[in-house]
């Protein structure tokens, strides 16, 4: 049901073809919100875009270059897109980490850089980073997406500082394992590595650390960066909302 509580505002999600950040566009499209859905699959972008009424932008982000003398037009910027590669760091992919960097830290500072200006000349923006339970905690062979995580955390806090007094809030919005296709492929993969039931992949590997033992839906995510953009947030900046089911709470 469109609601309209954010009619008015433009909105830029990264990613936002698939997963969780195709969620976030159909949260943010329901409450009136203008959006734009960048993704480097042009096609489900366009598809994205046209079942929320709005524009696709196709765009590679890890082409940082390309980025660097951008200007962006928006007063929300969800930096969401993301990926993930899993080996112990004595055998990782030095060109893979690097990869991982320009798409999860650089990409982001560049396109908060090119939203900035016109946010600070219009005294108002909302920047919302999704980063993970792993910008808050470590797990092992993860160490490109753990440390672009930890850096994505450090440049919105530095965001929030310099933004304030300007009308412009930056948080980090931090899950657990989301039920996207991503993960929900990696549950079978699991669980035919394990030898155990799919059921069983979940609460023994995947679910381990969390309190609350299920996954997080794509629509919880959306949900709470709709809340940031909105008018009852001014005040939430520099923070971290982890959605763990209680896993950084250890
Ligand atoms: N799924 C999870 O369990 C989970 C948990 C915590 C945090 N996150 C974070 O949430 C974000 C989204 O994850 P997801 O699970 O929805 O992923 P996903 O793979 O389902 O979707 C990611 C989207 O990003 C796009 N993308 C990938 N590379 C790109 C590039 N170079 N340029 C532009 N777009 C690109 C993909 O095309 C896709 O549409 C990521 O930052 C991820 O780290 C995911």
């Amino acid at each position: 049901m469109t609601q309209d509580r954010l009619a008015g505002l433009r909105v830029l999600v990264t990613g936002g073809a698939g997963g969780i950040g195709a969620a976030c566009v159909r949260a943010f499209a329901e409450q009136g919100a203008a959006v734009t859905v960048a993704d480097v699959d042009g096609d489900a972008a366009r598809k994205a875009a046209d079942d929320a009424g709005g524009t696709a932008w196709t765009v590679d982000l890890t082409d940082t270059a390309a980025l660097e003398d951008l200007q962006l037009d928006t007063d929300v910027l969800v930096n969401n897109a993301g990926i993930q590669r899993v080996a112990p760091i004595d055998e990782f992919d030095p060109a893979a980490f690097r990869l991982i960097h320009r798409l999860m830290v650089e990409a982001p500072f560049l396109l908060i850089r090119a939203a900035l200006p016109g946010m600070y000349a219009r005294g108002f923006g909302r920047i919302i980073n999704i980063s993970s339970v792993h910008g808050l905690r470590a797990s092992a062979n993860k160490s490109a997406y753990v440390s672009a995580k930890h850096a994505l955390e450090g440049l919105s806090k530095v965001c929030a500082l310099e933004g304030a007094a300007h009308g412009v809030t930056s948080n980090c919005i931090s899950p657990a394992y989301v039920r996207t296709p991503l993960v929900e492929g990696q549950i079978a993969d699991q669980a035919r590595l394990h030898g155990i039931p799919e059921e069983e992949v979940l609460a023994r590997i995947m679910l381990a650390e969390q309190a609350v033992k299920r996954l997080v839906e794509p629509e919880e995510v959306a949900a709470l960066a709709v809340w940031l953009a909105g008018p009852d947030a001014g005040m939430a900046t520099g923070a971290s909302y982890p959605l763990d089911g209680g896993w950084s709470s250890r």
